[in-house]
């Protein structure tokens, strides 16, 4: 196997703003008095969320039974506020009917009717394991109720008030804490809504300040479905028919041991390698006007691709040589998801520029594009702006989360589940021919699958079906990846280790039925996700 786990790693965190065991530092910041009684109402609405959750368990299943006689009254009732087969069959048809879908492969949809922590109900009441967190986003849990709480108490005072035209305290709370939270010399922070929002403005922050208009990022990466993210983006499935795409921009091979041109799987010759790959984009690709490297940490969509130790420093000297900045995209590594507050802490390296989104406020629309206090103010008066951007919402929400990935250590508990599942899926893959590679840090792992092993073929279909039969099964994956071949785990971080082992059992039956192990030749539910997939 080619990944690497957290200790295989065993590296140094980065540099954090003067702390040792960052974590203990922040939880001693002066908590507000306030906070006492926030504490108080946590407790409260806690108790009320569990509360809820029973008698809307009850009432799913009894939808289930359909709308005759008394239940049928009920029934109407689900319907309206999503729950019951009838809602189920409506969201569906109105789906079809005024969503724009077509993007997505035809897989038979879950309705979402409610989630909670790391579980998931759909409108029929049918709980699932959710191993996938909404890609990557809801890393505290689903509706936790400190970041509920939160974002209630500012919806009574404010919901949207032009965060740049205009001054909210909650907007400067955050970005005061993110300067406190991120690697030293990160102290500013443009807010936006979304990741590609994110990284369009760390692009725009890199040529202001460099005055420089060149880009140099991987192969497999994903930074987002903008005209200027796409451009940057090393995946084709992504940018087919969305072209032309901006100029100067250079690819170098991104780090992925188990795949590489240069004939080894010794994770640091693959670091050397890609780093002076970096090198050769800046030599024979670029004219030289090179703003700045874009990476993630460890590249998600990519299909989990897991950086060896030295990669990031060895970049470095790359980039410090020719005065290129470094912006590290942490919109799905970040937040405690690797096991480390921000992913890059695990490479020894500060970037100068660095993107949050997704996990950064448990689920509400958010990013953050945060950057040395000169790169930052490099923008002149009239060259930005969001009109949603930093909304208050968001931002309380996004206070709360923090205050809650430190109280709860999620990124110690991210470390620890990530370490044991890495463990039982290597388990597996010593009795599953169909798993080439299980890679990974924290709960940001990935199951790549191969129909050979020798030659490597990614098993694209077979992991389709593996993630319907998950489904089936009670058990929500994503999948990734270049070839779609990669299954992936990436589960709220304060998941349960019974629901984690479940998950992992689920997937072992799941492989063994795709491989036909069961029925004594491939599995016509390959064929059959083949076929709906056109
Ligand atoms: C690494 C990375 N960057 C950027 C994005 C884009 O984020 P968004 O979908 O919020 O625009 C994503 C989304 O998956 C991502 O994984």
């Amino acid at each position: 196997m080619g990944g690497a786990g957290l200790g295989e790693h065993g590296v140094a965190g980065v540099a954090a703003k003067g702390r040792e065991g960052w974590w203990d530092g922040l939880a001693g910041w002066g908590r507000p008095a306030m906070m006492a009684d926030a504490d108080e109402r946590d407790r409260g609405s806690r108790r009320g969320v569990e509360r809820e959750r029973e008698e809307w368990v009850m009432d799913a299943a009894m939808a289930r039974n359909g709308r005759n006689g008394a239940v049928g009254k009920k029934n109407d009732e689900q319907v309206a506020d999503g729950r019951g087969a009838d809602a189920h069959a409506a969201t569906v048809e109105k789906y079809r009917r005024y969503v724009t879908t077509s993007f997505v492969a035809a897989i038979e949809p879950v309705v979402v009717a409610r989630a909670e922590g790391a579980t998931v109900w759909d409108a029929n009441g049918r709980e699932y394991v959710d191993c996938f967190a909404g890609i990557a986003v809801v890393n505290a849990g689903h509706r936790h109720p400190r970041v509920l709480a939160a974002a209630r108490e500012q919806m009574e005072r404010v919901v949207h008030a032009a965060t740049y035209i205009y001054h909210v305290p909650v907007v400067a709370d955050l970005a005061e804490r993110l300067a406190e939270i991120t690697p030293t010399g990160l102290d500013k922070t443009f807010f936006g809504n979304s990741g590609a929002e994110g990284i369009e403005t760390a692009m725009r922050l890199a040529k202001a300040y460099t005055g420089r208009h060149e880009f140099i990022t991987l192969t497999h990466a994903f930074h987002g479905r903008t005209a200027g993210t796409l451009s940057i983006t090393g995946n084709k499935g992504r940018k087919t028919r969305g072209g032309p795409y901006l100029p100067g921009i250079a690819y170098a091979p991104a780090p992925y041991v188990y795949r590489n041109p240069f004939g080894t799987d010794d994770p640091e010759t693959v670091a050397e390698r890609c780093a002076e790959m970096v090198e050769w984009a800046v030599a024979y690709q670029s004219s030289g006007d090179v703003a700045a490297f874009i990476a993630e940490p460890v590249l998600g969509e990519g299909g989990i691709l897991v950086p060896p130790a030295s990669y990031f420093r060895r970049v470095k000297e790359v980039l410090d040589r020719h005065g290129i900045l470094f912006i590290a995209d942490e919109v799905q590594s970040g937040f405690g998801r690797t096991g480390a507050l921000f992913a890059i802490e695990h490479f020894g390296v500060t970037p100068d520029i660095m993107v949050l989104a997704k996990g950064i406020a448990d689920g509400f629309p958010l990013s953050a594009t945060i950057a040395r206090g000169e790169i930052a103010d490099s923008l002149r008066p009239g060259e930005h702006l969001s009109t949603f951007g930093g909304n208050p919402v968001s931002c309380a929400a996004g206070l709360a989360n923090i205050e809650v990935m430190v109280e709860e250590r999620l990124p110690e508990e991210a470390a620890r589940k990530g370490e044991r599942t890495l463990g039982q899926l290597r388990e597996l893959a010593t009795r599953h021919e169909l798993i080439g590679d299980v890679r990974g840090l924290g709960l940001m792992i990935g199951v790549e699958l191969v129909t050979d092993r020798g030659t490597k073929e990614p098993a694209s279909k077979e992991a389709a079906a593996v993630r319907r039969l998950c489904r089936e099964a009670g058990v929500l994956v994503g999948v990734g990846g270049q070839a779609g071949n990669v299954v992936r785990f990436q589960p709220p971080l304060v998941i349960e280790d019974a629901a984690l082992e479940r998950a992992v059992e689920v997937l072992d039956g799941a492989l063994a039925e795709v491989a036909g192990n069961e029925d004594g030749g491939r599995s016509s539910r390959v064929e059959a996700v083949a076929a709906s997939q056109g």
